[in-house]
């Protein structure tokens, strides 16, 4: 070879370098980033969270949505927990105005945080173990965190109201809005199985509701589309389960729904209606570890978003504000 050129090998190699690089925080997340920067924080943030539990089941689900809505919104970055500042944040974007809850729970276990570590963990970071400690205080599977993420100073309501999708969307459109943050099929399947435990508000299945009365070619069950119009009434802030089968357990029940053509949301039953997921809800259905053993893995994959290379970052005192 002669002096001065790279092989082809060398080139791939330093071209994946460049790569991991790119890919930002990413590829620095360990689960052991605070074992000697702050050896309370685990402990202190699975307490936390557990006492919001104690208080209100679904706290647990409000923690976890957020997560999803952090991460999804430029990495996950603890952006979607700012208020709003010089520019409007994220929290009154269309998908999680009047509907995302659980801020007071991050900022009581980060605040528990800050009283033992002072400056040293980032909200993204308590975010993602809040995440983690909520699924499995209700009964659902633990994995390890990997952590070393650090938070944006600012929020884009754009970006939020642009990357979340929505109650409404096809099974086509699912698969894209997770594909496009390098998510898979079976993946948004797994995770979608969040909807085993929390609540909506009638304002986002009403439609599913009414067309099951008409018939209307919506894919659901009789008797639950006459219970869900019976529950919703004329009120759209009514929250109604989004598990009917075992509405505050982290279990498959979510998946034995859809199979009964009993998803609340049109973006569930989606998911069982005859697509490409089928076959996939049906395994969670019958076999409740297949799902918890998934699920654990895609939320690892959810958790390694990282925000794009070149965004201001920093770790915040108060996860409300930047510093
Ligand atoms: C696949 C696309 C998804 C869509 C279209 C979707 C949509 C929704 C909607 C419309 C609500 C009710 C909001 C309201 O009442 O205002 C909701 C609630 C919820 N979502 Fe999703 N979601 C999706 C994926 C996920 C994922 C990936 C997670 C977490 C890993 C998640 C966790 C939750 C939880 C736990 C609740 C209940 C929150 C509470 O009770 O406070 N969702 N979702
Ligand atoms: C409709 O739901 C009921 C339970 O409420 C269930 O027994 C029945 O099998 C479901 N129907 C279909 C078609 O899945």
């Amino acid at each position: 070879m002669a002096a001065g050129t790279v092989s082809v090998p060398s080139r791939v190699l330093l071209l994946s370098l460049a790569f991991l690089a790119a890919a930002g925080t990413a590829a620095a997340l360990s689960t052991k980033y605070y074992d000697k920067r702050c050896p309370a924080l685990q402990p202190t943030v699975r307490f936390a969270v557990a006492r919001a539990v104690a208080a209100d089941t679904n706290a647990g689900a409000a923690v976890l949505r957020l997560f999803f809505h952090d991460c999804f919104v430029n990495g996950c970055d603890a952006s979607v927990l700012l208020d709003d500042g010089a520019a409007p944040g994220e929290k009154g974007a269309g998908p999680n105005a009047n509907s995302l809850r659980g801020y007071e729970v991050i900022d009581a276990a980060k605040a528990a945080v800050e009283a033992a570590c002072p400056g040293a963990v980032s909200c993204a970071d308590v975010l993602a173990l809040a995440a983690r400690d909520a699924v499995s205080l209700l009964g659902g599977p633990s994995w390890n965190v990997r952590l070393g993420r650090r938070d944006a100073r600012a929020a884009s309501r754009d970006a939020a109201n642009a990357n979340l999708p929505g109650p409404g969307s096809g099974l086509p459109a699912l698969v894209a809005a997770f594909r496009a943050k390098g998510l898979s099929a079976r993946d948004m399947t797994a995770l979608s199985g969040a909807h085993t435990v929390g609540r909506a508000r009638c304002a986002t299945f009403r439609a599913r509701a009414s067309a099951g009365a008409a018939g209307g070619g919506e894919a659901i069950n009789g008797t639950f589309a006459a219970e869900l119009r019976e529950a919703c009434g004329g009120a759209d802030g009514a929250l109604v389960p989004l598990d009917a089968v075992t509405p505050d357990a982290f279990d498959n029940g979510y998946f034995r729904g859809l199979v009964e053509r009993r998803g609340l949301l049109h973006s569930d039953q989606e998911l069982f209606s005859g697509g490409s997921q089928d076959t996939l809800v049906r395994r969670y259905a019958r076999d409740g570890a297949a799902f918890a053993a998934d699920f654990a893995k895609a939320m690892v994959r959810m958790g390694n978003l990282a925000p794009a290379p070149g965004t201001p970052l920093e770790v915040r005192v108060s996860c409300r504000r930047p510093n």
